[in-house]
């Protein structure tokens, strides 16, 4: 037996893969599917298809993907993820997903960041609704067939380990409050860490980031835990911040600020290149510097023809007139840059093996393919594709896991009681006063010394303070700037800090080091060299 915790699309990935084959396996979500952070994805999925007459290439993609994570991701991974995206992408669409089409009935590709080519495969602006509605079809198949058992609404306690290795998971039913532990493999499908950042991020709010939290406080190394993206156009909305799709962008949306009556479109200015479709660190970044200077930032969708508005972008615009009032086809929005996505979290190597035995994590929740800055449409390939890796891998393990697929547990579990709504809004207040687009050492070492001092009530919170303190040291030993992480003390980005940002909890300390990355290679045959591990502190 194999348990999938998360349903969303890379736990989706990791199921179909798995009953596929035949192994029998529980997916376990605290919400349904339908309610997954990934149904909100918008704009796209990357796959070098080049079914735009461009020249694209899987190598370019690689090539892209590296230089947009800033050369912090480990090579050997992203070259799988991008040779194998065109596969992904056309498996996808005979499930049923209904891209967007060119007339010749060949998958339509749009531009999106970071990439000089059309290369992000798309649903209108719903991509991630339409996949998630084919990868639910696709599993239910498989749970008549009784290969696919589901646990919804049933909430992560903890990992059952022996001896260091992961041997099962507990879980608790939302409603009766009964515990469960469920025997055999897992996979970590849990999302990113938006639960540490309520009311300011794109993210969906029921995602608290406990999972990966207590995985930290058992063991389980992170990584990266400094990247964390900002996506340039949101809106504020009560509870969060919404997403205006990056697609506004691939499709003509054009960016200016604007002070009494001054307006500059400061990307087009300033990077004639790419323009508005720059990777998102350097899109966010001059939004700050605008915003900073008091200029106002907006995004100007004037321009879009109205049959791109029909048959590309209807439901963003319906978005932006249902929260707004604002019709974008007439009128520029105002936007600013919120917190959107993680590209740190459970250390994880390219076959998704985590640094516990029996553990493997895929998706958000996992730091694999993203290095220090994500380019748009590169998440929802991971999260298939990682789902599908992470299957693969955890099949030549579930053999190991025979015996009673699950049992009810009695006993008092500390880890069942959650974290509280004012722990969670103060870790945020103080995380994001310290971890902001731009970063500097006394605003690190002031909102460390308050994480510190925080009391906790329980174990779940004292697991929450933890992963806090590991982003908070993990900026403060990356002394450069790269990708995502943007220190104004250290602005260049130095060679000796291509390294991964590894952190560590053994109960009472947290430790961050650095490990190196492994070097590219034309062949790429290289392993991960484990072997430089430099503690700061
Ligand atoms: O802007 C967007 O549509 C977001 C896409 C992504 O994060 O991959």
């Amino acid at each position: 037996m194999i348990n999938i915790i998360g349903a969303g699309l890379a736990g989706l990935s990791a199921t179909m893969t798995l009953a596929e084959r035949g192994i029998k396996c529980a997916l376990i979500s605290a919400q349904n599917s339908e309610r997954a952070q990934s149904v909100l994805a918008e704009g796209g999925i990357n796959a070098a298809l080049d079914t735009m007459g461009e020249g694209d290439t899987t190598e370019l993609h690689f090539e892209e993907t590296m230089r947009g994570g800033v050369q912090l991701a480990d090579p050997t991974a992203v070259r799988a993820l991008t040779e194998n995206a065109p596969e992904v992408v056309r498996r996808l669409a005979s499930l049923g997903v209904p891209f967007n089409r060119n007339p010749d009935g060949s998958i339509m590709l749009r531009s999106f960041g970071g990439q000089k080519k059309k290369r992000t495969a798309f649903a209108q602006s719903s991509t991630g609704k339409m996949i998630m509605t084919s990868l639910i079809d696709e599993v239910r198949k498989y749970e008549a067939r009784g290969l696919v058992t589901r646990y919804p609404h049933h909430t992560f306690v903890r990992l059952l380990t022996e001896n260091g290795e992961c041997t099962g998971v507990r879980v608790s039913d939302n409603y009766t409050g009964k515990m469960y532990d469920l025997h055999g493999t897992v996979i970590t499908a849990g999302g990113g860490l938006n639960g540490f950042f309520p009311g300011i991020t794109t993210g969906t709010v029921t995602n608290t980031g406990n999972i990966t939290a207590v995985m930290f406080a058992q063991g389980v190394k992170l990584a990266n835990l400094e990247m964390i993206q900002y996506h340039p156009t949101t809106i504020g909305i009560p509870g969060k911040r919404c997403l205006i799709s990056e697609a506004a962008r691939g499709e003509g949306g054009r960016l200016f600020s604007e002070k009494k009556g001054d307006e500059l479109y400061f990307m087009e200015e300033r990077y004639p290149e790419l323009g508005n479709l720059m990777p998102r660190d350097v899109v966010s970044r001059e939004m700050f510097f605008e915003l900073r200077d008091g200029r106002d930032t907006f995004l100007d969708m004037t321009g879009i023809p109205a049959d791109t508005w029909q048959n590309k972008l209807s439901d963003l615009r319906k978005e932006v007139m249902d929260y707004m009032i604002l019709d974008p086809a007439e009128d520029p929005i105002p936007v600013e840059p919120g917190i959107h996505y993680f590209m740190g979290g459970i250390y994880t190597d390219p076959s998704h093996r985590t640094s516990m035995p029996g553990l493997f994590a895929a998706g958000e929740c996992a730091c694999i393919y993203h290095g220090a800055n994500r380019l748009g449409g590169n998440s929802m390939l991971g999260a298939v594709f990682g789902g599908m890796t992470a299957a693969k891998s955890a099949a030549q393990n579930a053999d190991k896991s025979a015996g009673a697929d699950c049992s009810e547990f009695t006993g008092k579990d500390a880890f069942a009681v959650t974290h509280s709504a004012a722990f969670a809004s103060e870790t945020c207040r103080i995380l994001s006063s310290g971890l902001g687009i731009v970063r500097n050492e006394s605003g690190i070492k002031k909102a460390l010394a308050e994480i510190n001092a925080l009391p906790c009530a329980n174990d779940t919170e004292t697991a929450r303070k933890a992963v806090a303190q590991a982003m908070l040291y993990s900026a403060l030993g990356r002394t450069e700037s790269r990708g995502a992480h943007f220190r104004e003390d250290f602005p260049e980005t130095l060679v000796n800090f291509r390294q991964t940002t590894v952190s560590e909890y053994n109960g009472g300390t947290v430790c961050v080091t650095f490990n190196d990355i492994p070097e590219r290679k034309t062949d790429d045959s290289n392993d991960r060299d484990t072997a430089a591990e430099k503690p700061y502190r």
